[in-house]
């Protein structure tokens, strides 16, 4: 009984060890978009699918924050772009302009969003909306505007 449960838990780890490296080379060569790529979370998403051997674009509304990741993952399979992902024609522009440079895009992260500066007693209904309004409609707009190349794949 206790030499089949040891079996049986050796088996699965081997199972788990290998389901986890096939995870990391499938990612090899995948081409991944990470919207708000100049911030805290998607800069560190960023760098982990670089080492994986992804493609990453990040895009940012804020330049400086996109040169200064650049400058600190130091890859050449990081670029980025600048863009408004509260803005539709911008977004559908951004798109378009990586598909056609990609050929493909697999991977979306949208990782805009903000907060409100003020303190929590004093936030209004148009600062609760403005916070509200980043994070839902740049996710849907990543989503609509990246989704249509990423249902192209095969
Ligand atoms: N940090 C956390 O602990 C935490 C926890 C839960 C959820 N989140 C969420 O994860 C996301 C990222 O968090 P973070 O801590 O990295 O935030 P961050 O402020 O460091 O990064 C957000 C990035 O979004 C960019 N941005 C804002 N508006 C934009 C727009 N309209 N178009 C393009 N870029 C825009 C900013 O320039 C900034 O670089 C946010 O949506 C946040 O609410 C964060």
């Amino acid at each position: 009984m206790l030499r089949n449960t040891k079996i049986n838990t050796k088996s699965k780890m081997k199972k788990y060890i290998k389901q986890y490296f096939d995870f990391r080379s499938s990612l090899k060569n995948k081409v991944a978009v990470i919207t708000a790529g100049g911030g805290h979370l998607c800069s560190v998403f960023a760098l982990a699918l670089v080492n994986l051997g992804c493609k990453v674009i990040i895009v940012d509304i804020r330049e400086k924050k996109l040169i200064d990741i650049k400058k600190k993952i130091n890859n050449k399979n990081l670029i980025f772009y600048t863009c408004n992902l509260l803005n539709k024609y911008d977004v559908d522009k951004l798109s378009l302009q990586i598909y056609k440079k990609f050929k493909k895009i697999d991977i979306l992260i949208n990782g805009v969003g903000i907060n409100s500066p003020k303190k929590f007693e004093q936030i209004s209904k148009s600062d609760w909306n403005t916070v509200f309004e980043s994070h839902l409609l740049s996710t849907l707009f990543g989503c609509q505007s990246f989704g249509k190349y990423m249902k192209k794949k095969k």
